[in-house]
């Protein structure tokens, strides 16, 4: 909970950048951000990598899962972000089905993500089985954070929210899958719900940053939800998510007030009220001497009822 203020960046942050920090040890923060306000807030606190996740649908747009967002909304959100920020990187999350079909249609989705989007990486889930697709696309020039552990695209296959590589078996998959998209060329791996001593071996035998959520302390850097982060959800947070600030609470009392002075009068005031003078009012109103003359003349219909 340090509000030491990161240094600012002059431009904008490349995965370069990431390895960097990787390079140094320094442990690196990545947020979800989904819309240009809280994006711009996120840039200016100095978070580095921005993560536009597919987590939108369930936080942002009300879906059941992220089964169900579209390329169309992950680009929609994806040009948002990025115009809110200047210096975080920007990944862009490959919806489902997006990427893995062919290795055509995967290119092209990450193309669209970044060309017309100006997301800085993608992300796709997938260990071994998406190696193939994160070789093809990071050969065309597009970097990619991959996920592993629980992937929540697969969330119909997995059964559930459930901690995963927690078996011999299942453990030592999850070692081969980031081994495998390391050597697939991803640029970082994100590593979801991993029993923290397992997600620390896994960290300790690769060359390229982890970022765990739900994965403990011994991964490189770590990413959260930014609406858990902000406790913005009014129902569920997850066990390893931390609320910095009760958003709920704040804003739901916010509205309570606003209602409160709309039905009492006491909003607006003066003070948010524009005003003009007497004599532009005089003059829209027909009420100068002049006006009052023609009318006496024309006999006409007064503008102001009062006059
Ligand atoms: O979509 C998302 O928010 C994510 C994070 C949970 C890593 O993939």
């Amino acid at each position: 909970m340090s509000s030491t203020p990161s240094p600012r960046q002059e431009s904008r942050l490349t995965i370069s950048s990431i390895a960097k920090l990787y390079a140094d040890g320094e442990r690196i923060a990545m947020l979800t951000a989904y819309d240009y306000p809280t994006a711009r807030i996120l840039d200016d606190a100095g978070i580095p990598m921005l993560l536009v996740g597919d987590s939108l649908g369930q936080v942002m747009l009300g879906y059941d899962s992220t089964v169900r967002v579209t390329m169309t909304e992950m680009l929609h959100h994806t040009k948002a972000v990025v115009r809110g920020t200047k210096h975080s990187l920007v990944v862009a999350d490959m919806p489902f089905l997006s990427y893995g079909v062919t290795p055509e249609g995967s290119l092209e989705n990450a193309g669209i993500l970044m060309r017309d989007g100006g997301a800085g990486a993608v992300k796709l889930e997938g260990g071994e089985r998406s190696a193939r697709t994160i070789e093809t696309i990071v050969r065309a020039g597009i970097p990619v954070m991959s996920h592993i552990g629980l992937t929540p695209q697969s969330i119909h296959q997995l059964g559930g929210h459930r901690v995963q590589g927690k078996t011999r078996e299942a453990g030592r998959q999850l070692l081969s899958d980031a081994l495998a998209v390391q050597q697939a060329g991803a640029f970082a791996i994100v590593l979801e719900l991993v029993p923290e001593q397992l997600a620390a071996a896994i960290t300790e035998r690769l060359t390229i940053p982890t970022i765990g959520i739900g994965a403990g302390a011994g991964c490189s850097g770590q990413v959260q939800v930014v609406t858990d982060l902000l406790g913005l959800s009014a129902e569920f947070t997850p066990k390893h998510a931390r609320h910095y600030v009760e958003l709920y609470t704040i804003i739901k009392g916010a509205a309570e007030a606003y209602r409160a002075d709309v039905a009492a009068g006491a909003f607006p005031t003066r003070e948010q009220s524009p005003q003009i003078d007497e004599v532009a009012l005089n003059e829209i109103l027909g009420r100068t001497p002049a006006d009052r003359a023609e009318m006496a003349q024309v006999g006409g219909i007064p503008l102001d009822r009062d006059l």
